[in-house]
């Protein structure tokens, strides 16, 4: 069963042991989410200027799209703006910021009519965050930017909550990625050659969910469920900022949502950082989930 919780007032406490159990939270926009959402669209509209952001897709040769957001992503993931509003928003939702942990921000972007799906607008296919080395205790923030739809969107495909999806994430290690892929995603234009974890047998999309809420609405989820960028065909390019949290308690306790298919080694816990002075979490606790890469005879190719 998987509720959809509007606006819960429950602690922070209850709410990670819900979303632990798949359960999903949307909630309304904060004057902290509001102001980032505010910063977000600023860049943007400076960065494809005069052009609207939403239709740029449209006026812009591909490479040129890609260029300048080649140059906003990085500039808003590192604004010091996002660092101030993060906590802000972390403490409206309820978070006790002295056992939170964020990372930062990311701003995506998801064109419309298979404009640009690869490299620096990577079109999603269903995963799980815990197959790119995320623990089974992070808490994934979404909030759209502009206004979104049906058809620009997200969607949840909840029949795998609990349930196995065979999948490649015995191939993927965090650390792995960030040496080898992630500074060419601008070079995947056309096609995105890099090494994924992805479903290794066909995925029932339907039932999904898509939630929709207005632009600084927020969509709070557990990192292991299963979930993809919609195709969008809406005819208007959607822009999200994402986040993710971990609860000190959690990384310490090894709680979370149950593991069903993540094979992947690594971690992102050396990531995250604490909602009161931007501490990372204690080095011991992130080398406990730091496992090395998986042994050659375990990887589908050989590797
Ligand atoms: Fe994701």
């Amino acid at each position: 069963m998987n509720a959809v919780y509007l606006d819960a007032k429950m602690s922070d406490d209850a709410r990670r042991r819900a979303l632990y159990d798949g359960q999903l939270f949307l909630y309304s926009p904060t004057p902290a989410s509001l102001e980032l959402v505010r910063v977000a669209r600023q860049m943007t509209e400076e960065a494809f200027a005069p052009l609207a952001p939403e239709a740029a897709q449209f006026s812009l040769p591909v490479e040129k799209y890609v260029e300048v957001l080649a140059a906003l992503k990085p500039k808003f993931i590192h604004h010091p703006r996002c660092k101030e509003l993060l906590p802000r928003i972390l403490g409206e939702l309820g978070c006790d910021l002295t056992k939170t942990y964020f990372d930062v921000p990311r701003l995506r972007t998801a064109t419309s009519d298979n404009y640009l799906t690869s490299g620096i607008a990577y079109a999603f296919h269903p995963h799980r965050d815990t197959w790119y080395s995320a623990p089974m205790c992070q808490v994934n923030f979404w909030m759209p930017v502009y206004d979104i739809e049906p058809d620009n969107s997200m969607a949840f495909h909840l029949r795998y909550w609990a349930r196995a999806v065979r999948n490649g994430s015995v191939d993927y290690n965090y650390a792995e990625w960030n040496r080898e892929s992630r500074q060419n995603a601008a070079q995947h234009i056309k096609t995105d050659t890099r090494r994924q974890p992805r479903p290794e047998e066909q995925v029932e999309l339907d039932p999904q969910v898509r939630l929709i809420c207005p632009p600084g609405g927020i969509i709070v989820f557990s990192g292991a469920h299963l979930h993809s960028t919609v195709p969008n065909t809406s005819g208007r390019t959607r822009y999200s900022i994402d986040f993710r949290t971990v609860h000190l308690d959690d990384v310490a306790g090894d709680a979370g949502a149950p593991n069903v298919d993540s094979a992947c080694t690594g971690t992102t816990m050396g990531d995250y950082l604490r909602g009161t002075d931007l501490a990372h979490l204690p080095a011991e606790l992130i080398a406990r989930y730091d496992t090395p890469p998986a042994a050659v005879g375990a990887r589908s190719d050989g590797r």
